[in-house]
């Protein structure tokens, strides 16, 4: 048995300890070869590869980043990405394929199971662990200490100067790094793209705050939009090779408009990429470990158009279509909790 590994979208810390343990397992309990496909399905349509075995992955478990390379590739938006893909993994005697990504990477595995019978096994990862059918993904639990690390030290310096201190966080359509890091954090305002934001009642809750003499931090998700407008972006809206508008700009202009409506100097800070490099937290290592060695044992058993997921704790299989049906976003009433401190 050959089995091809590939990891796909936004890289995320945790993705080289899934790869680590589905390598170990498949080499050491069922004598598998493994091969690796290099940033994404882009290799796997163009064919470059990455050696894979026991030695490749060794001293990796607690690397961020990814060994093998990621893009945001869709091969059903590349000329011949469908037949390419077959025809290179028939020529790497490839039997199957585990696709370690996020909702585009898994959706695109989702279908090549269903109508080209290329036989996958997923992993869902993503910092924005907005995947419905799994309780967590890995990288998750590392971008929330990171974020939560930074607004604890933003706290001194606002007190300092006296300024109210915008934090922008990643979370396209979920705000689950800005609600964690915002409560763990003790945020005075934190804003999210499942609620739309009345900036007269943020604005309320800065000069609350100034009242009870303490610098404000509000924490605000990329992807949150005012009442009244749309996304805001730094400029015109470009896209990644998925199709995705790249998202920043809402703190910046949040904070010229804190700055405007309510006298007090104002400045952000963007955690952008911070948020997803570095070596993943214990619960990652955990998470992610137990992935991968769930994963090789679902290809071991032929259960293949399955994706490994978190239900309480134990590790379940779901089917691959489950996985990107429905984004999991924060619930109105989960954020209404987090209002108790706000202002
Ligand atoms: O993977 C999802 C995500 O973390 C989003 O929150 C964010 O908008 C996006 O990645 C940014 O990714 P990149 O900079 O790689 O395009």
């Amino acid at each position: 048995m050959r089995v091809g590994m590939l990891t796909g979208g936004g890289d995320c810390p945790g993705l080289n300890a899934v790869i680590r343990a589905a390598v170990r397992k498949g080499v050491q309990d069922y004598d598998y070869d493994f091969i690796g496909y290099r940033d994404g399905w882009r290799g796997l349509i163009q064919g470059i590869t990455v050696p894979l075995g026991i030695p490749a992955v060794r001293g990796i478990l607690p690397r961020g980043g990814t060994i093998l390379g990621s893009s945001r590739t869709n091969p059903f938006k590349t000329a011949d990405g469908v037949r390419r893909i077959q025809e290179n993994l028939a020529e790497d005697d490839v039997d199957a394929l585990i696709a370690i990504g996020g909702e585009d990477t898994l959706g695109v595995a989702a279908r090549l199971h269903a109508d080209h019978g290329v036989r996958c096994v997923g992993v869902p990862k993503t910092i924005d662990n907005d995947l419905s059918a799994t309780d967590y993904t890995f990288g998750f639990d590392t971008a929330v200490n990171i974020a939560t690390e930074a607004i604890d030290r933003l706290h001194t310096t606002a007190e300092s100067h006296m300024r109210v201190l915008v934090v922008e966080v990643m979370g396209r359509h979920a705000g689950w790094i800005a609600l964690h890091s915002g409560l763990a954090g003790g945020a005075n305002v934190i804003l999210v793209p499942e609620q739309r934001f009345d900036l007269d009642e943020v604005c309320g809750w800065v000069t609350s705050r100034f009242r009870a003499s303490y610098a404000p931090i509000v924490v605000v998700a990329e992807g949150a939009m005012p009442e009244d407008g749309d996304l805001v972006l730094k400029g015109a809206a470009a896209h990644d090779s998925f199709g995705h508008v790249r998202l920043s700009g809402v703190g910046e202009w949040l904070a010229k408009e804190i700055e405007a409506r309510t006298g007090k100097e104002a400045r952000t800070i963007v955690l952008g990429h911070v948020q997803r490099g570095g070596t993943p937290s214990a619960f990652d290592r955990w998470l992610a470990t137990r992935f991968g060695l769930h994963a090789i044992d679902a290809v071991r058993d032929g259960d293949f158009g399955r994706m490994v997921a978190l239900r309480g704790t134990d590790i379940v299989r779901v089917p691959l279509t489950d996985a990107t049906a429905r984004l999991k976003t924060v619930p109105g009433p989960l954020y209404a909790e987090a209002r108790t401190f706000f202002g």
